[in-house]
């Protein structure tokens, strides 16, 4: 009989699952959510705490939490799970212990015949989807890491509030490791085709202030952390709209990670680079026009991460 609900399964019921759910919940992206921890008690409780809002948001969806035979039947695994980033912590810090998790989930999703497309925010999170792709073994472009996704809101924020425009009319991205090594793609950002590059002197935007407005992009997280404990807002509105792109195959394009096959003259890890996503995962990347300096710091971002994934792999074996 043809499935006529889309399904989506979260693994890692904290603050980032939970904002994701409730994200989507709130706009009706699914259908269906199930809900997998390794706190029973957390799982079932966010289950009932959920349901409680469907009256107010008139959403009917099912909320189910359970073990992994819930993703049998799922159209998208978001995993969440892991040790969270502590204060001054780096994300690629926490490599080791998250990638013996990150290999124990992967093994109990492919065990329970999951089909479908896999979208991965644990952090270092390229390094996570490397791990992930590399124990189930599924095609790299049904395997997502949300990377520079939220870096890239960071960025359109950044810049809405230099021009006054909405985020959403900027053509720029953020690319590379989701973190510190990260490349902002100011030289040939645009606002709807307009190059940003013929305006920056009017807005004040010396290359220091660019370098600035780019370190408070990827300096972000580590003050939201300090004042806050923890990111989860951002995070969880990015994995829902990443979602909704792939579930009803909108074709839309986000700086989501990809296993690189070429990109920049790139190959064999996840990172951030522009990408299509549709009912199948990845469609197709596509490289954003990059300075030298720009395409210099992508192949040194991309570097850190072949660096931080032999040490995930070494982890594991
Ligand atoms: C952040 C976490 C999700 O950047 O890595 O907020």
């Amino acid at each position: 009989m043809k499935k006529t609900s889309n399904k989506i399964v979260l693994v890692g019921s904290g603050a980032v699952g939970t904002s994701f759910l409730y994200s989507s919940i709130s706009q009706g992206i699914a259908e269906e959510y199930g809900i997998i921890d390794l706190n029973n008690d957390i799982s079932k409780g966010n289950e009932l705490d959920l349901e409680d809002s469907f009256p107010s948001i008139q959403n009917n969806a099912i909320v189910k939490s359970g073990g992994y035979e819930l993703v049998s039947d799922a159209d998208i695994v978001v995993i969440t799970a892991g040790r969270p980033q502590k204060p001054g912590e780096t994300r690629l810090e926490m490599v080791s212990d998250n990638a013996k998790i990150m290999k124990s989930i992967a093994k109990e999703i492919k065990s329970n015949g999951f089909k479908g497309v896999t979208i991965i925010a644990s952090n270092p999170v390229d390094v996570m989807t490397t791990v992930y792709q590399e124990v189930t073994k599924f095609d790299a472009k049904k395997v997502i890491s949300s990377s520079c996704s939220l870096d890239t809101a960071r960025l359109r924020m950044e810049l809405s509030k230099a021009f006054d425009v909405s985020p959403s009319e900027f053509s720029a991205f953020v690319l590379g490791e989701h973190g510190d090594s990260s490349v902002s793609t100011l030289e040939f950002a645009s606002i709807k085709g307009i190059p940003l590059s013929s305006y920056y002197k009017d807005k004040g935007l010396t290359p220091k202030k660019l370098e600035e407005l780019h370190e408070r992009v990827w300096k972000k997280a580590y003050e939201i952390i300090d004042r806050k404990r923890a990111t989860f807002y951002g995070v969880g509105s990015a994995l829902a709209d990443i979602s909704k792109s792939i579930l009803r195959d909108e074709k839309r394009v986000f700086a989501t990670g990809a296993l690189l096959s070429g990109e920049y003259g790139q190959k064999g890890v996840y990172a951030g680079i522009p990408s299509v996503l549709g009912k199948e995962g990845i469609i197709t990347t596509y490289e954003f026009p990059l300075s030298k300096k720009e395409k210099a710091q992508f192949i040194k971002s991309v570097s850190t991460l072949k660096t931080a994934t032999k040490k995930a792999l070494d982890a594991i074996k």
